[in-house]
């Protein structure tokens, strides 16, 4: 794949592999011109050594001189000579204690808040408490990196005291490492070898990272926690992770086991109402605290997917979790405590239509609201399932009244395309924050709910799971980092006039640069990227159909149904679905507040995007909106969303060169971009064929299973090779691939060949192979036309993408390398030649001869057409030529 990508030294400014993420200083252009409107000193009112507001100058010298190439002075306010300009920074009380008089001029500000004041060059920074003043700075340094110097005063205050992020960190993993569950980017950043390591500089430099966009607490360890994250070493440890935090005003969380006082203390019980085990805890918090007396608190996952908890007792949730919270509570500390508890034992598909894994928080916190101590959040997902591309939100908002909740969110792309895709996700979660959850029939905006307003309360907020990696890019994807910035700024202020969009495009002005086209073309590619991924891998809320029992990533609609973890389709010949009526179906629908309720009850009072969520219909069953059948919207939604997707590598390449775009980011970028062009057909063929196969329904536009430019590899002259069945069947073209029958070594190499077919007439053609890359070893290929070497390439995907990987021929390996522009004569041969590696016996499933002016053509039709319409909306990039351009795209 790499062979694709042609490079222009010549223009390219200086490599960068996005480890300030968004936090660069980079010049900006006419820096000079400014100098005249910027602070020449910082003057520090209370600047303790390694405090928030010592950092706060650190980073505006940094800063100012990054950006602009001016050098400030430092002084303190006693000794200050008075410059032409400076910036003030401090918290509010120590400027009210310098300037007394001031007191009234000055705006409220809540916990964590700051106010900031621009005048000609002169600069107030103040923070409602310390870490306040930092988020001050990082803001006017954000605005002078987006080249805004103007005259402005403003007073920024969060709009919930819990901006939490989660990292699902093992301490260890088969006895060595520290990897990450559910984490693309590489290792844990904070433990090795079931200890803390030894060198911290990535926690610190991750807690910047975070302070930049309002996060103020880290839960640094996996939820499936291990109890040996509390021995006294690794407490020890975990007090180093909080001292290299604590600069930023970053807090230390911690994952707990529940069982921990039977497995690591040693006692008979767990169970949270036995004395033993109370004081056990309470030891335990005591002497966490002794060591790290700022510490934000614990979250547990209890009772969960085989977690122990506290019904292993037969004692309630509220039992389980009040047990931490009064550790907690004389430090001050609280206690999140998922609402993800489930029994996947219990489930039974075949048994029971009225089974539902979606019922089941609401089922366990029902009845709960009042017994809960008042230092316990509930932290809930935003689906009642799990991270899908489209869900309800979760009903269990509307039922906690007193007791405080946050919502989870996921910023690692676990069953979204694992940072192997594009896919921006503030449109989702805005969605998602402003939806009205009716309660008492009163606006109920989840956002509402969870800043506490809407009932009252004092705690709620946000927890995002992050799973950040030693990878450089700390997601494993550069263009991944802004729902990791967006995830902070919808914290912070989630009604805020700031869109997705908005957002967006602050994230694109700080990690590449305000050019005008950077700035359409990234626009363009992440909002087109969550629609165009829901469109490629599930349609109308019927989950996004990855391997569930796999890595949740590759197409494998077969799995989500007879699986014990309840995510289900009920997908038969005739119908698709789960009902989840009151009337008929399993109930959920009747969780919701009552003029909720009555609009899931029914298919055609509920939105298109759920139907499937709620309710069991026909393939035939007409939509609301489109009026288009269900199977054939699914059909449609395949073609439009992968051929969204195949604009995506050309829309980056017309970047190449600009301002801010360095070499190193733009390959980056480009072969994740090709990669998923090419998987976004994995996707559309693998489920258009299994729903076709399934229904029996064809496709009205006659595209499903016709690929006139396809030869699979099946049906070319074999010599080493051999067909191979595929499991599942749609994962491949034909269901078959082939596959090297010598066993290892190059002396196993095996060959295909075939006589171009009539159609071929001299000329050049894109050529795509599809191939699978599994993660057991490095096969190569070669593709000859006639005696040319075309190009070749590696098996080695699984080493450069991040994403889960696989040992199997399936959804997940399946992918594609395109070689454009090449020659053919009338009658050449193609032949590939493969030779396996390790395990991997180097499958080949088939190869496209696109004609000249049909995928290239349709790239450069969209680039020439996105400079007529790059000014426009985004939206008319999803307009009706979408369509059309789906039609001929079949590849
Ligand atoms: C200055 O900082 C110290 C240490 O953080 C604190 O104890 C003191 O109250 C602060 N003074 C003012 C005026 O804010
Ligand atoms: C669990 O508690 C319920 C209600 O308190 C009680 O009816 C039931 O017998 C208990 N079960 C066990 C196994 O202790
Ligand atoms: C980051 O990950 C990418 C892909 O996973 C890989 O190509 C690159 O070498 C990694 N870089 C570092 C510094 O870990
Ligand atoms: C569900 O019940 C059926 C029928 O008894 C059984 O064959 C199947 O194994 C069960 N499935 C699970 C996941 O327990
Ligand atoms: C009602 O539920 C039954 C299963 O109990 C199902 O077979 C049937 O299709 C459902 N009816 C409708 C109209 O959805
Ligand atoms: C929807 O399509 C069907 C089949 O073509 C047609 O009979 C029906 O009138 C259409 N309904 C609407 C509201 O357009
Ligand atoms: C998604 O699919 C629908 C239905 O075919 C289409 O109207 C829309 O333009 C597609 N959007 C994207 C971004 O692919
Ligand atoms: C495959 O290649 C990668 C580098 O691209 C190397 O790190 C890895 O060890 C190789 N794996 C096998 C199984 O040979
Ligand atoms: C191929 O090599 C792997 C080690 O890389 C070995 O485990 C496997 O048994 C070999 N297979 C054959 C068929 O020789």
């Amino acid at each position: 794949m790499r062979s694709l990508v042609f490079l222009a030294a010549i223009g390219l400014t200086a490599a960068e592999d996005g480890l300030n993420a968004w936090l660069r200083y980079a010049r900006i252009d006419g820096a000079r011109g400014y100098h005249n409107k910027l602070p020449s000193a910082i003057v520090t009112l209370n600047a303790t050594q390694g405090s928030p507001i010592q950092t706060a100058v650190n980073e505006l010298v940094q800063g100012i001189d990054g950006i602009f190439g001016k050098k400030v002075a430092v002084t303190g306010a006693d000794k200050r000579h008075r410059p032409m300009t400076a910036a003030t920074v401090g918290t509010v009380h120590a400027f009210v204690d310098s300037n007394p008089g001031a007191a009234n001029d000055l705006p409220e500000l809540v916990e964590d808040g700051f106010y900031l004041k621009v005048s000609r060059g002169n600069v107030l920074i103040l923070g409602q408490n310390e870490r306040g003043t930092l988020y001050g700075a990082f803001h006017y340094l954000s605005l002078l990196a987006q080249g805004n110097v103007s005259d402005f005063s403003l007073a920024s205050n969060p709009d919930a005291p819990i901006r939490w992020v989660n990292q699902w960190d093992n301490m260890q993993d088969g006895g060595t490492h520290g990897s990450v569950e559910r984490g693309y980017g590489g290792d844990s950043i904070f433990f090795w070898d079931g200890k803390v390591r030894e060198d911290l500089t990535r926690a610190a430099q991750y807690a910047r990272l975070l302070a930049s966009i309002g996060i103020n607490a880290v839960v640094v360890n996996n939820v499936n926690a291990d109890a040996k994250t509390l021995t006294e070493e690794n407490m020890d440890g975990l007090a180093r992770i909080a001292d290299v935090f604590r600069p930023y005003g970053v807090q230390l969380g911690l994952s707990l086991n529940f069982a921990s006082p039977q497995t690591l203390g040693g006692l008979p019980t767990f169970d949270p109402l036995d004395e033993t085990v109370i004081s056990w805890w309470r030891g335990i918090t005591d002497s966490l605290y002794r060591r790290i007396p700022d510490m934000a608190g614990y979250l547990v996952k209890a009772n969960s997917e085989g977690q122990p908890g506290p019904m292993t007792y037969n004692r309630t949730l509220a039992d389980g979790a009040n047990l931490f919270a009064r550790a907690l509570k004389p430090h001050g500390g609280i206690i999140l405590f998922r609402a993800f508890v489930y029994d996947h034992r219990s489930l039974n598909q075949t048994l029971d239509w009225k089974a539902d894994r979606a019922n089941a928080a609401v089922h366990y916190f029902d009845g709960l609201d009042d017994q809960f101590d008042d230092n316990v959040v509930i932290q809930i997902k935003y689906g009642p399932i799990d991270f899908q591309v489209r869900e309800p939100v979760s009903p269990l908002f509307a039922h906690l009244i007193k007791t405080g909740t946050a919502i989870e969110l996921q910023i690692s792309q676990e069953y979204l395309g694992q940072q192997a895709h594009l896919v921006y996700l503030a449109p989702m979660w805005k969605e998602i924050l402003s939806f009205d959850l009716r309660v008492d029939d009163q606006p109920s905006p989840v956002s509402s709910i969870l800043n506490g307003k809407r009932f009252g309360r004092k705690l709620g907020g946000y927890a995002g799971v992050a799973n950040v990696g030693t990878n450089t890019t700390w997601l494993g994807s550069h263009l991944a980092m802004s729902n990791l910035y967006a995830y902070g700024r919808l914290a912070w202020g989630p009604a805020s006039s700031l869109s997705a969009e908005g957002i967006l495009q602050e994230w694109i002005k700080l990690t590449f640069s305000s050019d005008r086209k950077v700035l359409d073309v990234i626009t363009r590619m992440s909002m087109a990227s969550w629609p165009a991924y829901e469109n490629y891998t599930g349609n109308l809320g019927i989950q996004t159909l990855t391997d569930i029992l796999l890595g949740h990533y590759g197409p494998n609609p077969a799995s989500q149904d007879g699986n014990p973890w309840g995510q289900w389709t009920r997908a038969d010949a005739d119908s698709i679905g789960m009902d989840r009526t009151v009337w008929n179906g399993t109930g959920f629908a009747g969780q919701y507040p009552p003029s909720l309720a009555a609009q899931y009850e029914k298919p055609d009072t509920t939105p298109d995007n759920l139907l499937l969520w709620f309710h069991h219909v026909p393939y035939t069953h007409r939509l609301r909106g489109s009026n288009k059948t269900v199977i054939q919207h699914f059909y449609d939604a395949h073609y439009a969303g992968s051929a969204t997707a195949q604009t995506f590598p050309a829309l980056w390449r017309s970047l190449r060169g600009r301002k801010g775009v360095d070499r190193e980011r733009y390959e980056h970028v480009l072969f994740r971009l090709t990669y998923q062009a090419g998987h976004a057909l994995v996707w559309r063929d693998s489920i258009n064929t299994f729903y076709f196969n399934k229904s029996g329904i064809a496709d009205e536009l006659g595209r499903v299973n016709n690929n006139k430019y396809r030869i699979e590899a099946e049906d070319m002259q074999l010599d080493g090779y051999v067909p191979y069945a595929v499991s599942p069947f749609e994962a491949a073209s034909g269901s078959r691939c082939v596959v090297t029958s010598r066993g290892n070594g190059t002396d196993a190499r095996g060959e295909m060949r075939t006589v171009l077919p009539g159609w071929v007439k001299t000329g050049r053609y894109d050529v795509a192979v599809n191939y699978y890359d599994m993660a057991i070893g490095n096969s190569t290929w070669e593709l000859w036309i006639d005696d040319r070497l075309v190009g070749n390439w590696k098996g080695d995907l699984e080493y450069i993408l991040g994403k889960a990987p696989s040992p199997y021929i399936d959804g997940q390996t399946a992918t594609r390398v395109t070689f454009e522009g090449v020659k053919i004569r009338k009658g050449s041969v193609l032949r590939i030649v493969g030779t396996p590696d390790g395990l991997e016996p180097a499958p080949v499933d088939y190869v496209s001869i696109l004609p000249e002016g049909l995928s290239s053509g349709v790239k450069h039709f969209l680039i020439r057409r996105e400079n007529i319409v790059l000014k426009s909306s985004v939206d008319g990039f999803t307009d009706s030529s979408c369509g059309s351009r789906a039609s001929v795209l079949m590849f």
